[in-house]
């Protein structure tokens, strides 16, 4: 079966085919970073009229390296910005009615978790996901396509969030992950400590405001004492990457001790940061677990995942009806198991 996917829930176009016999045909990719960095964040409105803009002339790109006819068609259904997934969702489920084709609106997250299995080895069932995004911190048992059980959630802030925040107040560029990461790297361990949120009562819930609220006090006081240079801020980065990556790795060994569950995927655009996929390798290894997690271009927002998501529940001849239907809001565990499962 051959499925083009379509993602549009925020600031990256994301299209692609997949092929469940001949696995990705072709992919492609727009960001809109450098529409919404003047603003700090990503703006709706801005988000849904590029997405009008691009989806299209990528899908013709897609379609191009596609010599065989398009069986299905996926795109994301939510959560996300309702005006972006009605972009996505529109012109997803018109193709599929003017091809004849069943469409298949798939959850965001359910994407991300299973982007490790587009790489080789691809992770088993059952395992344990941690869903790290801009928008998502969550501990999820996997027992099968969409047999979730959530460990382990976020209380306030996700850990994608806590990254763009802290970056902001250190006045680096949205999106601040991969640019407290880079700066990281020249900073100094041990010069500032910071807190290690909720790791000291038992349960696998995060929560990162305090970290953030400790962050800016930080940095408030260096600045106040004039010593903001680069190397208190690469000092101050460090700390704080430390910090999520040791509270995430804590919890991970947990969830692994409590479940059983000896198999540990990583997904969502917080996965790529390679301090966190150090430290979880070397906790896997003491655990004698198993880690895996997708190239870093499918960490982050990608039509590939949909496509692949999609086809899983088209194959097992499941379908999304043609009304409208985006949901902006759409918890994880409301999804149902497979067909057939
Ligand atoms: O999965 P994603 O692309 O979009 C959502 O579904 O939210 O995740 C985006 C988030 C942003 O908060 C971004 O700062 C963060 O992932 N991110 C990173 C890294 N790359 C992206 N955070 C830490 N380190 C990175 N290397
Ligand atoms: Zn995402």
């Amino acid at each position: 079966m051959r499925v083009l996917g379509i993602e549009t829930s925020c600031e990256e176009t994301g299209v692609a085919v997949y092929d469940s016999e001949q696995g990705l045909i072709s992919e492609a990719l727009f960001s809109q970073i450098d529409l919404h960095i003047e603003y700090g964040g990503v703006v709706p409105e801005l988000a849904s009229r590029d997405h009008v803009r691009k989806t299209i002339p990528l899908i013709k790109q897609v379609l191009a390296d596609s010599k065989e006819p398009i069986d299905g068609v996926a795109y994301t259904q939510g959560p996300g910005l309702m005006g972006a997934l009605m972009v996505g969702s529109a012109i997803g489920r018109s193709l599929a009615m003017a091809w004849g084709v069943p469409a298949i609106g798939v959850h965001h997250m359910e994407g991300h978790l299973l982007a490790p299995m587009l790489e080789n080895p691809a992770p088993q069932f059952p395992f344990i996901a941690l869903l790290v995004s801009g928008g998502h911190t969550q501990l999820v048992d996997v027992r099968g396509i969409g047999q979730y059980r959530l460990l382990g959630d976020s209380l306030d802030d996700a850990a994608g969030e806590a990254f763009d925040k802290a970056a902001k107040m250190l006045g680096l560029p949205y999106p601040g992950g991969p640019q407290i990461a880079k700066l990281a790297t020249s900073g100094t361990p041990g010069r500032f400590k910071f807190p290690r949120p909720m790791t000291n009562r038992p349960g696998l819930d995060f929560s990162f405001s305090g970290l953030k609220t400790f962050t800016l006090n930080t940095v408030a006081a260096e600045r106040e004492k004039g010593s903001l240079d680069t190397q208190t801020q690469a000092d101050i980065a460090f700390a704080f990457e430390d910090a999520v990556v040791d509270t995430l790795t804590i919890k991970c060994r947990r969830a692994i001790r409590e479940t059983g569950i000896s198999s540990l995927i990583i997904a969502g655009g917080v996965s790529a940061n390679t301090a966190l996929r150090a430290k979880l390798a070397s906790m896997v290894k003491d655990e004698n677990a198993t880690l895996y997690y997708p190239r870093p271009e499918y960490c982050t927002d990608n039509g590939v995942m949909i496509a692949y998501a999609g086809c899983q529940r088209l194959l097992a001849g499941e379908h999304t009806s043609l009304q409208f239907n985006a949901k902006p809001r759409w918890p994880l565990e409301d999804l149902a198991p497979l067909s057939g499962d």
